[in-house]
Protein backbone atom coordinates (compact mmCIF):
# COMPACT_ATOMS: atom_id res chain seq x y z
CA UNK A 1 0.00 0.00 0.00
CA UNK A 2 2.45 2.15 0.89
CA UNK A 3 5.97 2.09 -1.80
CA UNK A 4 9.08 4.01 -1.06
CA UNK A 5 11.12 5.31 -4.23
CA UNK A 6 13.77 3.37 -4.82
CA UNK A 7 14.80 0.82 -1.52
CA UNK A 8 14.81 0.59 1.61
CA UNK A 9 11.35 -1.09 3.12
CA UNK A 10 11.98 -3.76 5.23
CA UNK A 11 13.38 -3.86 9.03
CA UNK A 12 17.45 -3.63 9.75
CA UNK A 13 19.69 -2.63 12.23
CA UNK A 14 20.63 -0.09 9.70
CA UNK A 15 17.43 1.69 9.70
CA UNK A 16 16.89 4.09 12.94
CA UNK A 17 14.27 2.63 15.69
CA UNK A 18 14.51 -0.75 13.77
CA UNK A 19 15.70 -4.26 14.84
CA UNK A 20 17.30 -6.60 13.00
CA UNK A 21 14.40 -9.73 13.21
CA UNK A 22 15.09 -12.19 15.62
CA UNK A 23 16.22 -15.75 14.52
CA UNK A 24 12.90 -17.22 15.04
CA UNK A 25 11.35 -14.83 12.91
CA UNK A 26 9.55 -16.39 10.19
CA UNK A 27 10.31 -14.78 6.54
CA UNK A 28 8.89 -16.66 4.47
CA UNK A 29 6.35 -18.83 6.18
CA UNK A 30 5.09 -21.06 3.09
CA UNK A 31 8.49 -22.86 3.24
CA UNK A 32 9.02 -22.24 6.59
CA UNK A 33 12.31 -19.92 6.76
CA UNK A 34 13.30 -18.31 9.77
CA UNK A 35 15.87 -15.54 9.87
CA UNK A 36 18.17 -17.82 11.32
CA UNK A 37 17.79 -20.45 8.47
CA UNK A 38 17.69 -17.55 5.57
CA UNK A 39 20.89 -16.25 7.28
CA UNK A 40 22.44 -19.83 7.15
CA UNK A 41 21.68 -20.53 2.92
CA UNK A 42 22.82 -16.92 2.39
CA UNK A 43 26.09 -17.51 4.03
CA UNK A 44 26.17 -20.79 1.80
CA UNK A 45 25.66 -19.50 -1.28
CA UNK A 46 28.82 -17.29 -2.09
CA UNK A 47 28.68 -15.44 -4.91
CA UNK A 48 25.13 -17.09 -6.19
CA UNK A 49 22.09 -15.07 -7.49
CA UNK A 50 19.16 -14.34 -5.14
CA UNK A 51 17.52 -17.02 -7.30
CA UNK A 52 19.43 -19.48 -6.68
CA UNK A 53 18.78 -18.70 -2.66
CA UNK A 54 14.84 -19.25 -3.72
CA UNK A 55 15.95 -22.56 -5.75
CA UNK A 56 17.82 -23.76 -2.21
CA UNK A 57 15.32 -22.81 0.12
CA UNK A 58 12.46 -23.19 -1.56
CA UNK A 59 11.32 -19.69 -0.42
CA UNK A 60 9.04 -17.29 -2.34
CA UNK A 61 7.76 -19.51 -4.79
CA UNK A 62 4.16 -19.87 -3.36
CA UNK A 63 2.28 -17.05 -2.70
CA UNK A 64 5.33 -14.89 -2.98
CA UNK A 65 4.02 -12.50 -0.33
CA UNK A 66 7.59 -12.96 0.93
CA UNK A 67 9.86 -11.83 -2.11
CA UNK A 68 10.26 -8.35 -1.13
CA UNK A 69 11.32 -8.71 2.47
CA UNK A 70 14.03 -11.84 1.13
CA UNK A 71 15.20 -9.89 -1.43
CA UNK A 72 16.25 -6.67 1.18
CA UNK A 73 17.33 -9.51 3.57
CA UNK A 74 19.50 -11.45 1.09
CA UNK A 75 21.15 -7.77 -0.12
CA UNK A 76 21.78 -6.56 3.61
CA UNK A 77 23.37 -10.34 4.65
CA UNK A 78 25.39 -10.55 1.58
CA UNK A 79 26.55 -7.10 2.02
CA UNK A 80 27.59 -8.68 5.86
CA UNK A 81 29.14 -11.65 4.64
CA UNK A 82 30.82 -9.87 1.48
CA UNK A 83 33.00 -7.39 4.07
CA UNK A 84 36.82 -6.81 3.43
CA UNK A 85 37.45 -8.56 6.92
CA UNK A 86 35.34 -11.76 6.04
CA UNK A 87 33.68 -11.08 9.28
CA UNK A 88 30.54 -12.85 9.60
CA UNK A 89 28.33 -11.04 11.84
CA UNK A 90 25.80 -12.62 13.93
CA UNK A 91 22.26 -11.99 14.42
CA UNK A 92 21.70 -8.53 16.62
CA UNK A 93 25.00 -7.60 15.91
CA UNK A 94 25.56 -4.07 13.80
CA UNK A 95 26.59 -5.49 10.30
CA UNK A 96 29.92 -4.37 9.04
CA UNK A 97 28.95 -2.79 5.49
CA UNK A 98 30.97 -1.62 2.82
CA UNK A 99 27.89 -0.06 0.31
CA UNK A 100 28.00 -0.47 -3.20
CA UNK A 101 27.88 2.77 -5.32
CA UNK A 102 24.72 1.61 -6.64
CA UNK A 103 23.26 1.34 -2.47
CA UNK A 104 24.71 4.79 -1.56
CA UNK A 105 23.28 6.52 -4.46
CA UNK A 106 20.01 4.33 -3.25
CA UNK A 107 20.46 5.15 0.18
CA UNK A 108 20.30 8.98 0.02
CA UNK A 109 17.60 8.89 -2.65
CA UNK A 110 15.92 6.95 0.21
CA UNK A 111 16.88 9.80 2.65
CA UNK A 112 15.62 12.50 0.48
CA UNK A 113 12.45 10.82 -0.79
CA UNK A 114 9.57 10.61 1.75
CA UNK A 115 7.60 7.83 1.76
CA UNK A 116 4.06 8.18 -0.61
CA UNK A 117 1.11 5.93 -0.15
CA UNK A 118 0.03 4.63 -3.33
CA UNK A 119 -1.39 1.78 -5.13
CA UNK A 120 -2.87 1.28 -8.79
CA UNK A 121 -6.38 1.89 -9.24
CA UNK A 122 -8.05 -2.04 -10.59
CA UNK A 123 -11.34 -2.91 -12.37
CA UNK A 124 -13.70 -6.15 -11.87
CA UNK A 125 -16.17 -7.00 -13.72
CA UNK A 126 -19.26 -7.12 -12.36
CA UNK A 127 -21.69 -10.37 -13.52
CA UNK A 128 -25.57 -10.40 -12.79
CA UNK A 129 -28.11 -12.55 -13.79
CA UNK A 130 -30.54 -14.85 -12.22
CA UNK A 131 -28.95 -16.00 -8.85
CA UNK A 132 -25.91 -14.64 -9.89
CA UNK A 133 -24.34 -12.44 -7.57
CA UNK A 134 -20.50 -10.01 -7.44
CA UNK A 135 -19.20 -9.54 -4.33
CA UNK A 136 -16.05 -6.94 -3.39
CA UNK A 137 -13.83 -7.55 -1.10
CA UNK A 138 -10.86 -5.30 0.51
CA UNK A 139 -9.04 -6.34 3.59
CA UNK A 140 -6.87 -4.43 5.51
CA UNK A 141 -4.19 -7.04 7.27
CA UNK A 142 -0.76 -7.28 8.42
CA UNK A 143 -0.73 -11.19 8.33
CA UNK A 144 2.67 -11.45 9.18
CA UNK A 145 4.19 -8.62 9.20
CA UNK A 146 3.31 -7.93 12.86
CA UNK A 147 6.13 -5.12 13.75
CA UNK A 148 4.75 -2.85 10.75
CA UNK A 149 1.48 -2.17 11.26
CA UNK A 150 -0.64 -1.12 7.96
CA UNK A 151 -2.19 2.49 7.88
CA UNK A 152 -6.24 2.81 7.51
CA UNK A 153 -7.42 2.18 3.77
CA UNK A 154 -9.89 4.55 1.48
CA UNK A 155 -11.69 2.74 -1.37
CA UNK A 156 -13.88 4.23 -3.52
CA UNK A 157 -15.62 2.05 -5.32
CA UNK A 158 -17.31 3.22 -8.71
CA UNK A 159 -19.57 1.07 -10.73
CA UNK A 160 -19.91 1.55 -14.69
CA UNK A 161 -22.93 -0.24 -16.71
CA UNK A 162 -21.31 -2.47 -19.70
CA UNK A 163 -22.70 0.64 -22.14
CA UNK A 164 -20.00 3.04 -20.04
CA UNK A 165 -22.72 4.66 -17.92
CA UNK A 166 -21.40 5.88 -14.01
CA UNK A 167 -23.82 4.39 -11.55
CA UNK A 168 -22.93 4.77 -8.75
CA UNK A 169 -19.61 5.52 -6.28
CA UNK A 170 -19.13 4.66 -2.58
CA UNK A 171 -16.46 4.98 -0.22
CA UNK A 172 -15.30 3.08 2.18
CA UNK A 173 -13.29 3.37 5.60
CA UNK A 174 -10.94 0.13 6.17
CA UNK A 175 -9.35 -0.01 9.70
CA UNK A 176 -6.13 -2.03 9.83
CA UNK A 177 -7.08 -5.75 10.87
CA UNK A 178 -10.96 -5.28 9.34
CA UNK A 179 -12.02 -5.60 5.92
CA UNK A 180 -15.11 -4.54 3.66
CA UNK A 181 -17.52 -6.86 1.67
CA UNK A 182 -19.98 -5.05 -0.95
CA UNK A 183 -22.89 -6.59 -3.20
CA UNK A 184 -22.44 -5.16 -6.35
CA UNK A 185 -24.50 -6.46 -9.28
CA UNK A 186 -27.72 -5.43 -7.85
CA UNK A 187 -27.01 -2.06 -10.03
CA UNK A 188 -25.91 -3.76 -12.92
CA UNK A 189 -29.08 -5.64 -13.34
CA UNK A 190 -31.30 -3.13 -12.29
CA UNK A 191 -32.20 -1.50 -15.71
CA UNK A 192 -30.45 -4.91 -17.82
CA UNK A 193 -33.01 -5.93 -20.81
CA UNK A 194 -34.95 -8.91 -18.54
CA UNK A 195 -34.03 -10.82 -21.63
CA UNK A 196 -30.47 -11.47 -21.32
CA UNK A 197 -29.31 -14.42 -18.74
CA UNK A 198 -26.09 -12.33 -18.02
CA UNK A 199 -25.07 -9.38 -18.01
CA UNK A 200 -21.58 -7.35 -17.15
CA UNK A 201 -20.88 -4.10 -15.88
CA UNK A 202 -17.62 -3.31 -14.39
CA UNK A 203 -16.27 -1.40 -10.89
CA UNK A 204 -12.97 1.00 -10.83
CA UNK A 205 -11.46 0.70 -7.15
CA UNK A 206 -8.78 2.92 -6.12
CA UNK A 207 -7.61 2.07 -2.13
CA UNK A 208 -5.46 4.68 -1.32
CA UNK A 209 -3.32 4.48 2.41
CA UNK A 210 -4.54 7.50 4.66
CA UNK A 211 -0.74 7.64 5.51
CA UNK A 212 2.63 6.08 4.79
CA UNK A 213 3.04 2.84 6.49
CA UNK A 214 4.36 -0.49 5.56
CA UNK A 215 2.43 -2.89 3.41
CA UNK A 216 -0.46 -5.08 4.04
CA UNK A 217 -3.20 -6.88 2.03
CA UNK A 218 -5.19 -4.49 0.19
CA UNK A 219 -5.57 -6.19 -3.38
CA UNK A 220 -9.29 -6.47 -4.15
CA UNK A 221 -10.68 -9.46 -4.69
CA UNK A 222 -13.73 -9.81 -6.39
CA UNK A 223 -16.21 -13.50 -5.57
CA UNK A 224 -18.91 -14.59 -8.51
CA UNK A 225 -21.62 -16.25 -6.07
CA UNK A 226 -24.01 -18.90 -8.17
CA UNK A 227 -26.45 -21.07 -7.70
CA UNK A 228 -23.99 -23.84 -7.10
CA UNK A 229 -20.60 -22.83 -5.80
CA UNK A 230 -18.74 -19.67 -5.99
CA UNK A 231 -14.92 -18.59 -7.13
CA UNK A 232 -13.61 -15.75 -6.28
CA UNK A 233 -9.79 -13.93 -7.85
CA UNK A 234 -7.38 -10.92 -6.94
CA UNK A 235 -7.11 -8.43 -9.09
CA UNK A 236 -3.96 -6.44 -10.92
CA UNK A 237 -3.68 -3.21 -12.29
CA UNK A 238 -4.96 -2.22 -15.94
CA UNK A 239 -2.93 -3.85 -18.72
CA UNK A 240 -2.89 -2.16 -22.64
CA UNK A 241 -2.86 -0.92 -24.95
CA UNK A 242 -1.87 -4.03 -26.59
CA UNK A 243 -2.31 -8.03 -26.52
CA UNK A 244 -3.98 -10.32 -23.99
CA UNK A 245 -3.91 -13.73 -24.09
CA UNK A 246 -6.04 -16.90 -23.16
CA UNK A 247 -5.18 -20.39 -23.34
CA UNK A 248 -8.61 -22.63 -23.28
CA UNK A 249 -9.95 -25.93 -24.81
CA UNK A 250 -13.44 -26.42 -27.19
CA UNK A 251 -15.44 -28.07 -24.55
CA UNK A 252 -18.79 -26.37 -25.19
CA UNK A 253 -20.67 -30.11 -24.27
CA UNK A 254 -19.46 -29.09 -20.93
CA UNK A 255 -19.07 -25.84 -20.19
CA UNK A 256 -19.86 -22.37 -21.82
CA UNK A 257 -16.83 -19.81 -21.97
CA UNK A 258 -16.62 -15.75 -21.65
CA UNK A 259 -14.53 -13.13 -21.70
CA UNK A 260 -14.90 -10.25 -19.72
CA UNK A 261 -13.73 -7.04 -20.95
CA UNK A 262 -13.48 -3.58 -19.68
CA UNK A 263 -12.29 -0.62 -21.37
CA UNK A 264 -9.78 0.94 -18.06
CA UNK A 265 -9.66 4.64 -20.71
CA UNK A 266 -11.78 6.96 -20.92
CA UNK A 267 -12.55 6.77 -24.48
CA UNK A 268 -13.95 4.34 -27.27
CA UNK A 269 -11.86 1.91 -27.90
CA UNK A 270 -11.96 -1.41 -31.02
CA UNK A 271 -11.42 -4.28 -29.57
CA UNK A 272 -10.59 -7.63 -31.60
CA UNK A 273 -10.61 -10.89 -30.45
CA UNK A 274 -9.31 -13.46 -32.96
CA UNK A 275 -9.45 -17.30 -31.76
CA UNK A 276 -8.70 -19.91 -32.85
CA UNK A 277 -4.74 -19.79 -32.26
CA UNK A 278 -1.81 -21.68 -32.05
CA UNK A 279 -2.14 -25.67 -33.26
CA UNK A 280 -0.44 -25.71 -36.48
CA UNK A 281 -3.63 -26.53 -38.46
CA UNK A 282 -4.88 -22.61 -37.37
CA UNK A 283 -2.76 -19.91 -38.53
CA UNK A 284 -3.03 -15.97 -37.94
CA UNK A 285 -4.91 -15.48 -41.28
CA UNK A 286 -7.44 -18.69 -40.77
CA UNK A 287 -8.77 -17.10 -37.05
CA UNK A 288 -11.97 -16.28 -36.65
CA UNK A 289 -12.44 -12.95 -35.52
CA UNK A 290 -14.73 -10.04 -33.60
CA UNK A 291 -14.42 -6.86 -33.39
CA UNK A 292 -16.29 -4.82 -30.62
CA UNK A 293 -16.57 -1.21 -29.79
CA UNK A 294 -16.66 -0.48 -26.28
CA UNK A 295 -17.56 2.41 -24.86
CA UNK A 296 -15.76 4.95 -22.24
CA UNK A 297 -15.50 2.87 -19.04
CA UNK A 298 -17.84 0.32 -20.73
CA UNK A 299 -17.77 -3.59 -20.62
CA UNK A 300 -18.46 -6.43 -22.83
CA UNK A 301 -19.26 -10.16 -21.72
CA UNK A 302 -17.78 -12.28 -25.14
CA UNK A 303 -19.03 -15.39 -25.02
CA UNK A 304 -16.00 -17.59 -26.78
CA UNK A 305 -17.32 -19.75 -29.60
CA UNK A 306 -15.92 -21.45 -32.17
CA UNK A 307 -17.80 -22.34 -35.78
CA UNK A 308 -18.25 -25.69 -36.03
CA UNK A 309 -14.63 -25.62 -38.93
CA UNK A 310 -12.79 -24.15 -36.39
CA UNK A 311 -13.81 -26.54 -33.56
CA UNK A 312 -13.06 -29.49 -35.71
CA UNK A 313 -9.94 -28.08 -36.67
CA UNK A 314 -8.44 -27.59 -32.87
CA UNK A 315 -10.70 -30.61 -31.75
CA UNK A 316 -9.28 -31.29 -27.97
CA UNK A 317 -6.20 -29.59 -29.05
CA UNK A 318 -5.55 -26.47 -26.11
CA UNK A 319 -5.77 -23.06 -28.81
CA UNK A 320 -5.44 -19.79 -28.10
CA UNK A 321 -7.41 -16.36 -27.51
CA UNK A 322 -6.00 -13.36 -28.53
CA UNK A 323 -7.72 -9.77 -27.18
CA UNK A 324 -6.39 -6.94 -29.19
CA UNK A 325 -7.03 -3.39 -27.52
CA UNK A 326 -5.77 0.03 -28.60
CA UNK A 327 -6.11 0.95 -24.64
CA UNK A 328 -5.85 0.55 -21.23
CA UNK A 329 -8.24 -2.54 -20.37
CA UNK A 330 -8.73 -5.43 -18.29
CA UNK A 331 -9.82 -8.92 -19.13
CA UNK A 332 -11.00 -12.17 -17.46
CA UNK A 333 -11.74 -15.22 -18.31
CA UNK A 334 -15.27 -16.91 -17.13
CA UNK A 335 -15.77 -20.62 -17.18
CA UNK A 336 -19.47 -21.32 -16.30
CA UNK A 337 -21.72 -24.80 -16.16
CA UNK A 338 -24.17 -25.12 -19.40
CA UNK A 339 -26.88 -23.85 -17.04
CA UNK A 340 -24.85 -21.01 -15.52
CA UNK A 341 -24.95 -22.23 -12.00
CA UNK A 342 -20.84 -22.40 -11.16
CA UNK A 343 -18.28 -20.00 -12.66
CA UNK A 344 -14.29 -20.07 -12.34
CA UNK A 345 -12.74 -16.84 -12.69
CA UNK A 346 -9.44 -16.08 -14.10
CA UNK A 347 -7.06 -13.07 -15.55
CA UNK A 348 -3.75 -13.35 -17.26
S1 LIG B 1 5.33 -16.46 2.45
FE1 LIG B 1 6.97 -16.95 1.15
S2 LIG B 1 6.06 -17.90 -0.56
FE2 LIG B 1 4.43 -17.57 0.78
Amino acid sequence: MAQQKSTGTASTSEAPGVERPMPDKIICACANLDFAKLQEAVAQLSHDSFDALLARTGAGKTCTACLLDLEYYFVELKAGFDSPSGLRHGVGEKPRQRQSLKQRIYGWLDSISPPIPWSPDNWIPIIAGRGIETWLNVTNHDLLFRDRMTAPLQTTVTLWSGEGMRLTQRRLRIQPGEEARVRLDEEISRGSPVSKSIVVGSARIVTKAEFPAMRGTMRPQFEIVAPAGACAVHVHGVTGPGDTWFTVQNRRGDERLFLAIINAAGSRQSIEVAMPLGPASVDDSSAERVRLMLAPHGAALQEVLLSDAAARAVGSTPFGIRIRCERAHKVFLLCATRSLDRFSVDHP
